[in-house]
């Protein structure tokens, strides 16, 4: 059965991640990214989540605990990603971005080109060699659309020296699906 977008950003980011390691979940939302990061580093690594909204720390932090994964494993910080480096000590083997609005809370409430392009940035020199950054675009919001663009553009002028970059997405499916950018850091 072929993977979703979301599904096939776990898959790869599984695929970079060893435990003990530290990772950056740079959208908490409700928390699923940043348990399934726990998942993998394990007992000994470091979860790091950024949010904007307290609403997202609290939920994200209700999850976690409610998995019962030890809690000196996360640090959630209510801070834009745009800050990321100013929170992170590199190197880090995983950031995952899940862009866009949280479910079920205020709609005005989105990640933006503004900041979202300076967090990429930094990601993505935080990041160890064969680290991978995922990125969930969602274009068929207001302003979701720009966005998107802008990841991609920004993705596409990395060079193949610096990093290997794809795309994956559902090709024929109406209202602008959501797709994965996935980058492994060359050197
Ligand atoms: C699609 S949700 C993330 C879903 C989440 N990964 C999960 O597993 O539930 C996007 C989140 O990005 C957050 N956000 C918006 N601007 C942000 C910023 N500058 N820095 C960090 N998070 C931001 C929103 O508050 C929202 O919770």
């Amino acid at each position: 059965m072929l993977l979703r977008p979301l599904e096939m950003a776990q898959e790869m980011v599984r695929g970079a991640v060893l435990a003990g390691e530290t990772v950056v979940d740079a959208t908490l939302g409700n928390g699923h990214d940043a348990l399934f990061l726990a998942g993998l580093v394990g007992a000994g690594g470091r979860v790091i989540g950024f949010d904007v909204q307290t609403e997202a720390i609290e939920s994200s932090q209700r999850k976690v605990e409610a998995a019962g994964v030890a809690a000196d494993v996360f640090s959630f910080y209510c801070v834009g990603h745009e800050y990321l480096s100013d929170y992170v000590e590199g190197p880090v083997a995983a950031v995952m971005f899940n862009l866009g609005y949280l479910p079920r809370a205020d709609k005005a409430v989105i990640t933006t080109v503004e900041t979202t392009l300076p967090a990429l940035e930094q990601a993505l020199s935080l990041l160890r060699v064969k680290g991978v950054l995922s990125i969930m675009c969602y274009p068929g919001h207001e302003g979701g659309e720009a966005e998107a663009e802008a990841v991609v553009q920004w993705a596409s002028e990395l060079t193949r020296e610096q990093a290997r970059v794809m795309r994956y997405g559902m090709v024929n499916a109406p209202n602008s699906p959501a797709f994965l950018i996935a980058i492994e850091k060359v050197r």
